[in-house]
């Protein structure tokens, strides 16, 4: 059986209780802490910033993953490696300078370098840059919020695009964010994702732990 991740997004998480709902999330078997970061520009929502990742680094010692859906990424990307961010991912909507933006992210040393890209965007445009990458995040949601439905369309896009990478040869992780429920990570795992985001399928049925137990126990049977 290929390995998986799955990375529970914080956004469905309750921010007035965030530690505790990120040990439940642990004592689950989560493999990665997910953070969304939005600005209110390139979606139309605000979030969270470098000082919430720095708070999350001293309650866990997961990898931390932070998707910023923001403009001008290259701005902030070295305060959240900073303030403890292991993967780092900008979209290939929001970055004009997008090799640059990958290379400054390498520059770190050791953060992993991705690049998220909409629902709409075809993986094409990942064509002069995809062997630069250590990930890619493909949003099967329009991003923005948490608890909206998976487009279905994008499970042959992800399809697509493992049998690209897996061409390359390269060692490139697929990450799926947006509407991973019960319901469809047999589905998403099973067309080659590697790492699954999941948000309110975690966080907004009452017991983190066993949310995660549940969805991992269907993609192992
Ligand atoms: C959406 C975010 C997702 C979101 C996922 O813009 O990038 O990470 O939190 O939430 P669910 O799993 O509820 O769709
Ligand atoms: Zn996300």
């Amino acid at each position: 059986m290929r390995r998986y991740l799955i990375a529970p997004s914080i956004l469905s998480a309750d921010f007035s209780n965030l530690g505790r709902e990120i040990e439940l999330a642990e004592e689950g078997g989560a493999d990665i802490i997910h953070v969304d970061v939005m600005d209110g520009h390139f979606v139309p929502n605000i979030t969270i910033g470098p000082i919430v990742v720095e708070a999350v680094r001293r309650v866990t010692s997961l990898p931390i993953d932070v998707h910023l859906m923001i403009e001008n990424p290259d701005l902030f990307m070295d305060e959240f490696i900073k303030a403890g961010a292991d993967m780092l991912s900008v979209h290939v909507e929001g970055a004009i300078h997008l090799h640059r933006s990958i290379q400054k992210i390498k520059t770190f040393g050791h953060a992993k370098a991705g690049i998220a890209i909409n629902p709409a965007t075809p993986i094409a445009s990942l064509e002069n840059i995809l062997t630069e990458l250590d990930f890619v995040l493909i949003m099967t949601v329009n991003p923005g919020f948490g608890g909206q439905d998976f487009i279905p369309t994008m499970l042959s896009k992800i399809e697509l695009l493992r049998r690209w990478i897996d061409e390359t040869g390269l060692d490139i992780k697929i990450e799926v964010d947006g509407g991973v429920k019960k319901s469809n990570i047999a589905d998403i795992y099973g067309v080659g994702c590697d790492i699954l985001v999941a948000g309110s399928a975690v966080f907004s049925g009452g017991d983190p732990a066993r949310s995660i137990r549940e969805l991992k126990a269907v993609i192992d049977n």
